[in-house]
């Protein structure tokens, strides 16, 4: 901080602490130490005030919130250079692995340099390291399938999952428009537990392309009559497509990805287009839309920002959850 903001902090916090002291003791005086029907003679539409002095838990109260505040600020930096009483130590040489911990002992290289939210954040995470660390490696060395059987990790899995892969997946997994479902055993990558971490920890990126330019209105109708046809879908009878002529469209420009029989290609993220799953919806409109203007799906990559430890249990948990849905 710099100077004149630590003197605007000092100023205005020892400023409001004294003024509320004088404030909370220059009304007591003169006070009436007993109860009274007298009133101070202020009438607010007939609503008036008993001359009454303040209950004592009240005032101790007040009292209580402001030896706090001067505690707090003995305790805590804040004020000027003052670093508070709390201890935090640092390391002198800036190469040192652990810039922090309370309890090292001063010693050449040491010093107490106070307490910092960054070092009470270092603090907190090396406790985590130590408790869950070990915990972590020791899930990481075992295969996938037999982490998935484990209650205690699948428990862990689930909180990973809840704080990072919630937000687009589902709290229950089950996705949404555009965020395929982990629980349905369809997978558009594949489901074997590698493939999933593979998945989890290089993202993956879909390329579906527009087809607006090459195959025209009809023909773009014709190709998502034939393609809905797969699942069973019929278009309502006021809409004239050629399925046929879809069906050599899809011959010659969409088996490539999506292969002949239509089941799709997982080494692409090609959707199987002969189930009832839909990633980007099954109406005559919402299939031209994907084939008119092309789909990117984009899965994050996690392997930096979660590392190899927790996307191994997150990849047991997600196919856990895949496995459940086998069993029904
Ligand atoms: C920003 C949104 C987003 C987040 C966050 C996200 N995902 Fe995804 N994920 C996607 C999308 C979109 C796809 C589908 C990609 C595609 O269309 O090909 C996907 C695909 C997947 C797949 C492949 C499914 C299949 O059918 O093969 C898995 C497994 C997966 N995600 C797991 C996770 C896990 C575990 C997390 C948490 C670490 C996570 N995702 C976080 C958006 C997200
Ligand atoms: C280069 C490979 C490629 C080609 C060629 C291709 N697709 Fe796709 N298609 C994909 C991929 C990958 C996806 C998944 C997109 C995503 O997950 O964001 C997809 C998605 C789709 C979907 C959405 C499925 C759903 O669940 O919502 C439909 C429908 C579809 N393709 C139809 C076609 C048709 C019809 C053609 C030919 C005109 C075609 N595709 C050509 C790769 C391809």
């Amino acid at each position: 901080m710099t100077t004149f903001w630590s003197w605007y902090v000092t100023i205005l916090s020892l400023g409001t602490i004294f003024a509320l002291t004088w404030l909370i003791f220059g009304t007591r005086k003169g006070q009436r130490q007993e109860a009274t029907e007298e009133t101070v003679g202020h009438s607010f539409d007939g609503i008036e005030e008993y001359d009454n002095p303040l209950p004592k838990w009240w005032f101790m109260l007040f009292l209580a919130t402001i030896i706090f505040a001067l505690g707090y600020l003995v305790l805590y930096p804040g004020l000027g250079n003052w670093k508070g009483l709390l201890p935090g130590y640092e390391h002198l040489d800036n190469e040192a692995k652990t810039p922090f911990a309370t309890d090292i002992q001063i010693s050449d290289g040491v010093r107490n340099a106070g307490w910092t939210g960054v070092h009470q954040w270092e603090k907190e995470m090396a406790r985590a390291e130590a408790q869950y660390g070990p915990l972590f490696a020791k899930y990481a060395a075992m295969p996938i399938e037999q982490v998935a059987q484990d209650e205690q990790a699948l428990k862990m899995g689930g909180r990973l999952f809840a704080s990072n892969c919630s937000v687009c997946h589902g709290s229950d997994a089950k996705g949404a428009y555009g965020f395929p479902n982990l629980t349905d055993n369809d997978w558009l990558y594949g489901g074997e537990p590698e493939t999933i971490k593979t998945t989890i920890m290089g993202g993956r990126q879909a390329a579906m392309p527009a087809w607006k330019d090459n195959l025209g209105e009809q023909g773009i109708k014709n190709v998502a009559s034939y393609v809905r046809s797969l699942s069973g879908l019929k278009n309502p009878e006021s809409i004239e497509t050629d399925v046929a002529a879809g069906q050599n469209i899809f011959a010659t420009n969409c088996a490539v990805c999506h292969g002949a029989d239509a089941k799709g290609q997982q080494a692409m993220g090609a959707p199987n287009l002969t189930d009832r799953v839909w990633l980007y919806g099954s109406s005559f409109a919402q299939v031209q839309q994907t084939l008119r203007y092309g789909r990117n799906g984009k899965m994050p990559a996690q392997e930096d920002f979660l590392g190899n430890d927790k996307v191994h249990l997150l990849a047991a948990y997600v196919y856990s959850l895949s496995q459940q849905t086998e069993e029904k």
